[in-house]
């Protein structure tokens, strides 16, 4: 199990590093039992036909450029979870341990974005609710895709993380 997380992790680096669209598949496992995680954010992603003021950083414009195909252009509901072993670290952005740590959840398509860690290092990856990798489906679904925004914006996002975490109810 841990030498295939090793394998996995040296892959994507290596898939990264020379840039190939060849290899697609989800990097993090899905982590069973997500359902009962507790929730910190509800979010969206927003319709295609969002207007964001011109002020918008460059960042959040990518954010919704890249998944407004999302529930044919119409957005979706967004629920971001974490791993109730790792709502300690999800506050601090890290540092994280091994393991699934949040899922966020387009609520109308049942398309679930999961980060691990393993090392320190943030591994991504795309499930449907049956668990099945669908990395496929779409490019921005595949782990390098993510990365190109969660290791990139690294002002906003911390250790692979990037929504600042809201976690009064849970304080
Ligand atoms: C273009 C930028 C961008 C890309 C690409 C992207 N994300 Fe995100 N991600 C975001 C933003 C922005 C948020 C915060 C959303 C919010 O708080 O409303 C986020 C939030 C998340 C969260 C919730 C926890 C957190 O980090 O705050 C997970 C899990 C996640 N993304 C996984 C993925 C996975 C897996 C992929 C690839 C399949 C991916 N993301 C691709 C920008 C991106």
């Amino acid at each position: 199990m841990v030498l295939k997380k090793v394998c996995q992790a040296i892959v994507f680096a290596l898939t990264f590093s020379i840039n190939s669209v060849s290899y697609a598949d989800s990097v993090a496992s899905y982590p069973e039992g997500w359902e009962t995680w507790p929730v910190v954010k509800e979010s969206m992603n927003l319709p295609a036909d969002t207007v964001l003021p011109p002020d918008t950083s460059l960042f959040i414009q990518e954010a919704v450029r890249s998944y407004s195909w999302i529930n044919d252009g119409q957005g979706s509901p967004l629920t971001i979870r974490v791993n109730p072993a790792k709502l300690e670290q999800y506050k601090t952005h890290g540092p994280y341990t091994d393991g699934p740590t949040v899922v966020a959840v387009s609520e109308v398509q049942g398309i679930i974005w999961v980060t691990e860690h393993f090392s320190g290092l943030p591994l991504y990856g795309s499930y449907n609710r049956k668990g099945e990798d669908i990395s496929n489906m779409h490019p921005s679904l595949e782990p390098e895709f993510c990365a190109r925004c969660h290791d990139t914006y690294k002002d906003i996002c911390i250790n692979g993380t990037c929504t600042e975490p809201v976690l009064s109810s849970y304080e």
